[in-house]
């Protein structure tokens, strides 16, 4: 049986070492890479369960032991079939047993070995997997990530949220632009309280709480976003984004983001490492091409898969006239296909000076309406033979 390894360690040279000794074994590969054992890591790896659901997970504790074996329990509690080989200096008979405890089903002790992990991986390979999920309640981080200013990112990610919401989804809908905060104003929102609030709160956050500092749109899905005021940036922290969506993901079935266009900050780099799907949103116009070439090289360079991110052309016209790419240009220039070309509609300005979401009016919005619910379709598993 082949097998297939996520790795959880702090120390980028531990990864390396797994992967290189993954090399003399043949029919092995990593598919994950989590480069933080804390209390976070049971989502991360359960979503990456879902897509593998042979793997196994190796998890170094020997960063910060309390931390590292509680991560390693949390996971097991989520995935108690997943099979984890525990590592660490130490082999002594105490941290043994509360790694087992803990829930480890074999151990490695560093440094390891080229024997000890060929035998570990012989282990394995005896061991039948078939992880189940149990259909993981978990909800889903969906973020649209802007290429440049104006392309539209604001647009899909709160007419996504409205899509989801009228499907009797629970939805909350997270704006990280900072700057821009036009998620309100695109569905006419004055809210009271903000991602502030939240990051004050977190030790305390539970559903009511939460619920009293969101704005909740008629279409049903809740949103909370940044401060009005520009001077409160940076207050809200990519750790507090974690425990945050730590929360979330247990509480509700889809978390929609408008992580903006910037895509080398802590949150936002947070926010994607979170995700289930990335939106890499552009337009047919060369510079915005040539800046999603640019960002889809970065997020590869950081370690994301391709199947995590989608390619999406808004404003999208088929007769790529002077200055516009086709959608063939766009996937060579981007290495990947494009996920899904969402018209191009004066319906959108309309309902933005309506203040309410496009997919609010559907006669109104027709032809973008129905194709917007179709990448929905698409991007949810809804529809799996929904084409662009
Ligand atoms: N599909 C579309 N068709 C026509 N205009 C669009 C479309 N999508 C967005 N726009 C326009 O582009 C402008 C910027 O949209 P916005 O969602 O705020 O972009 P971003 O968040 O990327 O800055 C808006 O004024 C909107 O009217
Ligand atoms: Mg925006």
């Amino acid at each position: 049986m082949a097998v297939s390894l996520l790795l959880a360690s702090n120390d980028e040279t531990f990864r390396e070492m797994i992967r290189e000794q993954l090399l003399n074994i043949p029919d092995a590969r990593v598919v994950g890479e989590f480069p933080e054992v804390n209390q976070n890591l049971y989502i991360r790896v359960l979503q990456e369960v879902e897509r593998h659901p042979e793997v196994a997970l190796v998890i170094d504790l020997a960063g910060d032991s309390d931390t590292s074996l509680r991560a390693l329990q949390k996971v097991k509690q989520a995935i108690p079939d997943l099979y984890v080989i525990a590592s660490s200096y130490t082999s002594d008979g105490e941290h043994v047993i509360m790694t087992v405890r803990a829930g480890a089903n074999d151990f490695l002790v560093q440094p390891v070995k080229r024997l000890d992990f060929r035998d570990a991986m012989e282990r394995l390979e005896r061991t039948p997997r078939r992880v189940s999920t149990g259909g993981s309640r978990l909800g889903k981080v969906y973020t649209f990530l802007g290429t440049k200013g104006g392309v539209g990112t604001t647009t899909m990610a709160v007419n996504f949220a409205g899509v989801l919401a009228q499907r009797k989804q629970q939805t909350v809908l997270i704006d990280l632009d900072w700057t821009g905060n036009d998620c309100a104003m695109q569905i006419g929102a004055q809210p009271q309280y903000t991602l502030q609030e939240v990051g004050e709160n977190l030790d305390r956050m539970d559903q009511a709480l939460f619920e009293g500092f969101v704005t909740r749109d008629p279409l049903g899905f809740y949103l909370v976003g940044p401060p009005d005021s520009l001077e409160n940036a940076g207050y809200f922290s990519e750790p507090m984004f974690r425990d945050f969506t730590t929360f979330l993901v247990e509480k509700y079935e889809s978390i929609v983001v408008d992580a903006g266009r910037l895509i080398n900050t802590e949150l936002v780099l947070g926010a994607l490492q979170v995700s289930n799907q990335i939106f890499v949103v552009t337009t047919q116009e060369y510079p915005t091409i040539r800046n999603a070439q640019r960002y889809m090289s970065f997020l590869m360079r950081m370690g994301f898969n391709q199947d995590q991110i989608k390619v999406v052309v808004n404003e999208y016209s088929k007769k790529a006239g002077p200055g516009l790419a086709s959608l063939e240009q766009i996937k060579q220039t981007l290495n990947q296909p494009v996920f899904y070309g969402i018209p191009q509609s004066s319906a959108v300005l309309g309902s933005i000076n309506k203040a309410r979401p496009f997919v609010a009016n559907r006669e109104e919005a027709g032809d973008l309406d129905r194709a917007f619910r179709a990448f929905v379709d698409k991007a949810t598993g809804r529809k799996k033979e929904a084409a662009a």
